[in-house]
């Protein structure tokens, strides 16, 4: 049971989860973007800054909260619930935990308004789960880095001012000369190939970006130097419980409609929700959906109290990416034709939710690091 404050912001976001975002979910899907005046909204109401401290402009939550929010938006729209979450955990969280505190002051505040949107560049065209293979570099030209390179698979790519970027500032052939930058991407050399047009989370732009020449200022060097890779994988630990979360708003969103349209849709002269397959499909999902919510709302309280987190998150990420998968699916199935229609949001959840199996670490990747902590002793 979560405490009353959890309960009161739950109640908050759901209710403009269902007013401002559930009514344009099928349009951000179908025209492939999130209107401008929903983005104003979420910065107005403190969504992208949950979890910056007040003193940089944010909301100053914990981050449960932040994996309430992420998830009571995603039940609506999983797209809106993605550009929160790669904002806020792969780009301001890097900042707010390895930042100086002029780089702190110089962006939090931008990032927690929303008037910035935050991207986070890891993934290269050869460089996808074995991330330590990256290419891209940045050369030490005295007194800047000058950064070149293409990065793929960039969430928020499109509208992003600011991205996070790794890259290599000495040769290795791993992960060792890793360096990590806040690229600013109004910067000249800057560049967007392509936007990629993809099965699901439409709304939510997913970039290949180029980086030609760009002069990278020194003092934009996050972290220490060659230790960029520890920065990519911290910052991804947090960032799978926010696909976790999101995958999670996916689950409850397809698992909710399919549990009314059990109740309302007529045959064999009642009310389906009557029949015994279709309550053990509800139950299985009713369960799956219990045990998601645990295993991710544990991973962010251990992760608000300083105690180790990375085995927990990957184990939400991975058991909520697949509950998400399976629920929309036996949703889809419990509606019938009817749930394989555009009139019904359940095939927008059904191809929402293939993507949390993939990102931020595909369900391969988190057994990885599942593994890697329980056989630590070997
Ligand atoms: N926190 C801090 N440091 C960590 C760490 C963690 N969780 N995990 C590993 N490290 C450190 C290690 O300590 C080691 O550093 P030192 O040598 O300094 O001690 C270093 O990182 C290398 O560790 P490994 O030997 O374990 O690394 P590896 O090369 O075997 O890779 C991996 C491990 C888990 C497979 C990793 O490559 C990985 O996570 N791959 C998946 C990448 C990924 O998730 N990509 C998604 C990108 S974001 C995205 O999806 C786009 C978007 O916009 C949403």
């Amino acid at each position: 049971m979560l405490d009353e404050n959890y309960s009161e912001l739950r109640d908050l976001v759901k209710k403009f989860s269902d007013s401002a975002v559930a009514p344009i979910a099928a349009k951000i899907d179908s025209e492939g973007e999130i209107p401008k005046e929903l983005r104003n909204q979420l910065g107005e109401n403190g969504f992208m800054g949950c979890y910056i401290p007040e003193e940089y402009g944010g909301a100053g939550m914990d981050y449960l909260s932040y994996a309430i929010l992420v998830e009571e938006i995603s039940r609506s729209c999983a797209s809106t619930g993605v550009l929160i979450s790669a904002h806020t955990s792969l780009c301001s969280w890097p900042i707010l935990e390895f930042g100086t505190e002029e780089q702190k002051k110089k962006y939090l505040p931008k990032l927690a308004s929303g008037e910035w949107t935050g991207c986070f560049c890891l993934s290269e065209p050869n460089a996808g789960s074995d991330a330590g293979s990256l290419t891209t570099t940045a050369i030490d030209k005295g007194d800047y880095y000058e950064l070149n390179g293409v990065k793929n698979w960039i969430t928020n790519g499109k509208e992003a001012n600011v991205a996070i970027v790794f890259a290599k500032t000495r040769k290795t052939d791993d992960y060792k000369g890793i360096s990590a930058f806040i690229v600013e991407t109004s910067s000249p050399g800057f560049s967007i190939i392509k936007i990629e047009d993809k099965l699901g989370i439409k709304g939510s732009s997913t970039a290949q970006l180029a980086f030609d020449k760009i002069k990278v200022p020194k003092a934009n060097l996050l972290g220490p130097l060659e230790k960029g890779f520890r920065v990519a994988m911290a910052t991804l630990d947090g960032g799978r419980m926010g696909i976790a979360a999101q995958a999670l708003g996916i689950a409850r969103g397809a698992f909710e409609y399919a549990r009314k349209y059990s109740m309302e849709r007529i045959q064999f002269g009642q009310p389906i929700a009557k029949l015994q397959a279709i309550q053990f499909m509800l139950a299985d999902m009713s369960t799956k959906i219990a045990a998601a919510r645990l295993m991710l709302y544990d991973a962010s309280t251990r992760k608000d109290k300083g105690l180790p987190f990375a085995k927990e998150a990957a184990q939400a990420k991975l058991f909520a990416s697949e509950a998400a998968m399976w629920i929309s699916t036996k949703a889809i199935q419990l509606c019938g034709g009817n749930g394989y229609t555009k009139e019904y949001p359940l095939e927008r959840f059904f191809r929402d939710a293939k993507i949390t199996e993939i990102y931020e670490g595909t369900s391969e990747i988190q057994r990885i690091v599942i593994a890697s902590y329980e056989l630590k002793e070997i």
